[in-house]
C-alpha cells in the first residue's frame, strides 16, 4: 500500500490503472468505514482511501479541532483489508488558498435535517467531494466508482444528485451502516463518549425503530409520534436536534400515499452530553 500526501503523487501512484474506486474519509476510521472499503476492492482496479478532516465542513463551535487525527494506526487498517492507496493530504495541499469557489447543494436538499442544524455543511462535503473527485478520477480511462455510507443518509443522498446533476462520470455505491453488537452505529465521534454515555448511546436506534413500528403499525399523526420520540429521548437525558419519518427517495415528509413498508427511513440526531450523534433505520 502506497501512502501519498500530494495531489501530484496520488496521480503518479494511478497512473497505469484505468478505473479506480474511491472511499472519501476524515481518518480515525473503524469497521464502518472499512467496509465500505472492501466493497471499494470489489469495483475498481484500484481501491484509493482519502483521509482529510476537512474544515470547510465544520462550524466555529464544532470539533475539528479535536477531531481524531490517528493516522498511522489508519494505514495499518487499510493496509489489512487491502486497500492499493491512501490519499492524506495536508490542510494546505488540498486548500492552497482559501477554497472560495464552492459547490452550493440546493436547498430543498441541504437545508433541512442536518444541513438546518450545521449550516454550510453540505456546502463543505460537497466541495471537498468534488476536488477530491479531481485528484482521483482525472486520468481514469473506465468507470470510476466512488462509496458512501448510508450512516449519513442525506450527504449520500446529495452526492448522488450532485453527480447526476455535474454528469460526473462515476457511480455512487451505498454501503449499509456497520453497527456494535448493540446496535449503536459506529462512528468516529464515539469515541468522545463516556463508558455511562455509551451505555445510554444506543438508545437513539431504539428510538427510531420504536417509530418506525409504530408508523408500520398504523400510527399515521407522525408530528405527534415524533414529538413523543424526542420527549421520550430528552426525558433521558439527551438533547435531540431531530426524530423525524421521511420519505427515502427525497427526504421530504410522506404525504398518505407513502406510509408502507420500503419507502420511509427515520432519521435522528441528538446529543448526548457533549457528543453528537447521527443513525438513521430504513423501513
Ligand atoms: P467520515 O465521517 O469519516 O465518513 C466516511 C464515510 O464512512 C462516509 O461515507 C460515512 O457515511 C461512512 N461511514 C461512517 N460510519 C459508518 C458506519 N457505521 N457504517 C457505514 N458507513 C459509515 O462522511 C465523511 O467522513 C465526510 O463528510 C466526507 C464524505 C469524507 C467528506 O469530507
Amino acid at each position: 500500500m502506497q501512502v501519498v500526501h500530494t495531489i501530484a503523487e496520488l496521480r503518479q501512484a494511478l497512473a497505469g490503472y484505468d478505473h479506480p474506486a474511491f472511499v472519501p474519509t476524515m481518518g480515525n476510521l473503524h469497521e464502518g468505514h472499512l467496509a465500505l472499503v472492501r466493497r471499494a476492492r470489489t469495483l475498481g482496479d484500484v481501491t484509493v482511501t482519502s483521509i482529510f478532516v476537512n474544515r470547510l465542513q465544520f462550524l466555529p463551535h464544532e470539533d475539528f479541532d479535536t477531531y481524531p487525527r490517528t493516522l498511522q494506526a489508519d494505514c495499518d487498517k487499510l493496509a489489512a483489508v487491502g486497500c492499493d492507496i491512501v490519499f492524506a493530504p495536508a490542510e494546505d495541499e488540498l486548500y492552497p488558498q482559501p477554497q472560495t469557489f464552492k459547490v452550493q447543494p440546493p436547498p430543498a436538499l441541504a437545508d433541512l435535517l442536518e444541513g438546518h442544524f450545521r449550516p454550510g455543511f453540505f456546502t463543505g462535503v460537497c466541495t471537498v467531494v468534488m476536488k477530491l473527485f479531481q485528484c482521483v478520477f482525472a486520468q481514469a480511462k473506465g468507470e470510476r466508482h466512488a462509496v458512501f455510507g448510508k450512516k449519513d443518509y442525506q450527504q449520500l443522498m446529495i452526492i448522488r444528485q450532485m453527480v447526476q446533476q455535474f454528469a460526473l462520470p462515476v457511480t455512487i455505491h451505498g454501503g449499509d451502516i456497520e453497527r456494535a453488537p448493540d446496535g449503536l452505529a459506529l462512528s468516529s465521534r464515539n469515541g468522545y463518549l463516556s463508558d455511562a454515555e455509551r451505555a445510554e448511546a444506543p438508545q437513539l436506534l431504539l428510538a427510531l425503530r420504536t417509530l418506525a413500528a409504530d408508523v408500520l403499525g398504523g400510527e399515521h399523526n407522525l408530528a405527534a409520534l415524533e414529538r413523543r420520540a424526542e420527549q421520550a429521548l430528552a426525558a433521558r437525558g439527551w438533547q435531540p436536534d431531530y426524530l423525524t419519518v421521511r420519505r427515502r427517495e427525497d427526504l421530504q415528509p410522506p404525504g398518505p400515499h407513502d406510509l408502507q413498508p420500503g419507502r420511509l427511513v427515520a432519521l435522528g440526531a441528538a446529543r448526548l452530553g457533549r457528543t453528537r450523534l447521527i443513525d438513521n433505520w430504513e423501513f
